[in-house]
């Protein structure tokens, strides 16, 4: 089930793989505290492998549209209707400052973002250090948006969850036994120069990464079963999720990321799925 939202990193085709790190449905509560677009979710509650579930991100703005998606998606078609469509490209720039004054709830707030993920560049979502939404606008030849049988799939998907707004340390702690966890975090760069962190004004720098291991763990203490993405790199590999700390890995894709504005150095990055848990002791 593809996500209705672009989104940096979203993992819409490792869906599958990632899914079958969980080695089976989730028989708790489903946590995504990434969530980013939703396509592990998304797919894994389309397949049935997802009943209760608790989802949430560090923007507000994004998760705002999840809510509305879920709860008011008829008001959000009937804005998205009333925004440019020919004449996209030249009121790009309105567009953006009218999303920027905000408010940023409501379903027009979700039709401005929905709009600005398709008219912006690639589809990414930046902000300044004021929290101004920046990114320029898009190089194509059309506006397009998802099919509404797309939208109204989604809200479907999204009906009964625990949509929040928190940093991944809130959501980490309320998983226990029986319960599943997938970790998406913004991935530990390659190089100073590719990383790529500003999805909002914290950096997610090697302290967090080093909590959400930490967190990982004491989660498959509790009896949950954590997965979790990231670059293929010795750090992750042997310092953040080691095998001695309990982690397997799982899978090792390769995916071609077009985070970069210029073509040459879009380059195929090796990323890991790491997994943990439940760790179980002998009585
Ligand atoms: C790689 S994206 C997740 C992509 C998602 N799996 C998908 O398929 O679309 C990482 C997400 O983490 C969020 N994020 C960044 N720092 C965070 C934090 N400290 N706590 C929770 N979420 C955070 C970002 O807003 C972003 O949406």
């Amino acid at each position: 089930m593809k996500p209705v939202l672009k989104w940096a990193g979203n993992k819409h085709r490792l869906a599958e793989q990632i899914s079958d790190a969980f080695a089976g449905p989730c028989e708790g509560t489903y946590f995504e505290p990434f969530l980013g677009s939703g396509a592990v979710f998304l797919a894994r509650r389309a397949a049935g492998e997802v009943g209760e579930a608790v989802l949430s991100d560090f923007n507000p703005k994004l998760v705002q549209v999840h809510v509305q998606i879920r709860d008011a998606l008829d008001d959000v078609l009937a804005e998205l209707d009333k925004l440019p469509k020919d004449d996209w490209r030249e009121r790009y720039y309105e567009m953006r400052d009218a999303f920027n004054a905000g408010p940023h709830a409501g379903p027009a707030h979700a039709a401005r973002f929905l709009w600005l993920n398709r008219a912006g560049f690639n589809g990414l979502y930046r902000e300044n250090r004021k929290g101004l939404f920046n990114v320029p606008v898009g190089r194509y030849k059309s506006l397009n948006f998802p099919a509404e049988e797309r939208f109204r799939r989604v809200s479907e998907l999204l009906q009964g969850t625990d949509l929040r707004v928190g940093s991944f340390e809130d959501t980490m702690k309320l998983a226990g036994k029986r319960d599943q966890v997938y970790c998406d975090p913004p991935y530990v760069p390659l190089n100073v120069t590719a990383a790529f962190t500003a999805y909002c004004k914290a950096p997610f720098g090697l302290k967090q990464q080093q909590d959400l291991a930490l967190l990982s763990q004491k989660a498959a203490w509790r009896g949950a079963r954590v997965v979790l993405s990231n670059h293929d790199l010795p750090l992750v590999r042997h310092e953040l999720y080691p095998e001695s700390g309990g982690f397997q890995h799982f899978a090792r894709p390769h995916v071609a990321r077009a985070i970069s504005r210029r073509v040459q150095s879009r380059k195929a990055v090796q990323e890991i799925i790491a997994l943990i848990g439940p760790i179980v002791t002998a009585a």
